[in-house]
């Protein structure tokens, strides 16, 4: 017998319960403001830009979802089981939802407006939309712009909001600026994005697909929005972009302006201590900007260069458009520029085709390189990718077993850089109190953390600090006088 299609018994299911729950009708003043960040840090910006965007519409950014009168998702699409940790999440809040009505009279129900944003909102709208009907809204991470206008669409009754558009307009350009509260709150490091999508289509990545063509802003937007998170605090700034060191932004006369233009303008921001940029590729590490680590106090000596494999063969199949060699020339130009910069990277392990040489390799090469820390992941394919029509898949069983070969000399690596740093003075920027009372948490411009008995007042300041020891997980120093 064949089978009938599942939504036909889903739409019999459906309709012996209750309708749907409506968002409650919201009133004036102030509301609560609920958004979960899953994945990169440009999910954590992008969090942060739209409870920038909805602050005028008197949203509050609190720290549950229950009580919340809008739940946001914010999503990552990049590795397996995203969208089913979607659906999970959902599930809890379905759940939330419900005991809340548990005891409340008919009609009085009250309900969150739940979004689902970010990048499984992209690939998938249309899909969480029909799967789960607690959600009014769907948007992707191109139209978060127009969460106002969202806003007020279900407030004129429509039941479903989706957005998953590639706007004409440039959505930073219609952001309100974060006002000086939000800023504080989140601390004295932030994160900016300067460049968004790829063009370069590695084919395991669903980034140029989700988050679009390449794009930069233009550098008055980005010195004003510095300018803005620095009034308010803020001492290091880490440039955000999926291609960030391929920038290429334009200055008010209309000139190209690179990622080593960008910093040295970034430079003459007063107070502004640090800047760091992050995820770079190989090709677009021009010498300008491995100029920038030698002859900038606030470039960072620290730079997340992925490589994903150390096979050429791999490479070539992840059409990453470099070679191991070329990649080990740039480590070398760098360090020759700045002897000391710590180098992270992100490895993929058991691409297709991955043979046991291949996977030697990617090895040699971090024996190599050696690295300060790193990211390493378990290929997993990914819909609408072109390794995803590979036959050659490796093994998950082999996958986990090279995974954890590779990670034992990572972290060994990364201690053995932590340990190489006891017994020196390093600049400290306090970010924090620590979880024991008198302690602050700063880093390091090698990105580490490190423990510190100093007081509050301290925090957004840069002191010497003196290494002493290196526990389990962190640094702990003195402050040198
Ligand atoms: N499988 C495993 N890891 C992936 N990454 C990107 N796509 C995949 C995938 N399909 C990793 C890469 C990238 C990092 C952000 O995530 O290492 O640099
Ligand atoms: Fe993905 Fe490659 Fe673009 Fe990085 S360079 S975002 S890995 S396609």
């Amino acid at each position: 017998m064949a089978t009938l299609p599942k939504h036909l018994f889903e739409h019999k299911q459906k309709s012996n319960k209750k309708p749907m729950l409506r968002p409650t009708p919201h009133t004036k003043g102030t509301k609560k403001l609920y958004i979960k960040t899953y994945g990169c840090q440009m999910n954590v910006y992008d969090t942060q830009r739209m409870a920038d965007a909805l602050a005028p519409e008197g949203y509050v950014h609190v720290e549950q979802a229950d009580g919340a009168d809008m739940v946001i998702l914010n999503t990552c699409h990049i590795r397996e089981k995203a969208a089913e940790k979607i659906y999970s999440e959902l599930g809890r809040i379905r759940l939330m939802v419900d005991k809340n009505n548990k005891n409340v009279a008919e009609g009085q129900e009250t309900k969150p407006i739940i979004a689902v944003a970010g990048c499984v909102a992209q690939a998938e709208g249309r899909e969480i939309m029909r799967r789960a009907p607690i959600v009014d809204m769907v948007f992707g991470p191109q139209s978060y712009h127009k969460l106002p206008e969202m806003l007020g669409k279900i407030a004129n009754g429509q039941r479903k909001v989706l957005d998953t558009d590639f706007p004409t307009e440039d959505k930073f350009d219609s952001l309100p600026a974060a006002n000086p509260t939000n800023i504080i709150a989140r601390g004295v490091t932030a994160f900016l994005t300067i460049q968004e999508g790829c063009d370069k289509f590695c084919t395991f990545c669903v980034v140029p697909y989700t988050r679009g063509a390449e794009y930069s802003r233009s550098i008055a937007r980005i010195l004003n929005e510095a300018q803005n998170l620095v009034n308010n605090g803020v001492r290091e700034i880490t440039l955000l972009g999926q291609n960030v060191n391929a920038y290429h932004g334009q200055d008010d006369a209309g000139n190209a302006v690179n990622l080593a233009g960008l910093m040295t303008a970034l430079d003459t921001i007063e107070g502004l201590a640090r800047i760091r940029y992050t995820t770079s590729h190989p090709n677009d590490m021009d010498q300008a900007l491995i100029d920038i680590h030698a002859n900038q106090k606030s470039a960072m000596p620290y730079l997340h260069l992925p490589v994903q494999s150390g096979s050429n063969a791999i490479l070539t199949a992840m059409n990453r458009r470099h070679s191991r060699e070329s990649y080990i020339k740039v480590i070398e130009r760098l360090r020759a520029s700045r002897p000391d910069i710590a180098l992270s990277g992100d490895f993929i392990i058991g691409f297709p085709g991955e043979t046991d040489d291949d996977f030697e390799a990617t090895l040699d090469l971090v024996r190599q390189v050696t690295y300060s820390q790193a990211y390493s992941f378990k290929y997993s394919s990914r819909p609408g990718t072109s390794a995803a029509n590979l036959t050659n898949q490796v093994d998950d069983e082999v996958k986990t077993k090279r995974l954890a070969i590779l990670q034992v000399l990572l972290n060994q690596q990364q201690r053995q850089f932590n340990q190489n740093t006891v017994g020196a003075t390093l600049d400290i920027l306090f970010e924090r109190s620590g979880r024991e009372d008198g302690q602050l948490i700063g880093r390091s411009p090698y990105l580490q953390p490190v423990y510190v008995d100093a007081p509050t007042e301290m925090i957004g300041q840069i002191r010497p600090v003196y290494i002493e020891s290196l526990g389990n997980f962190a640094l702990k120093g003195n402050l040198a006088s």
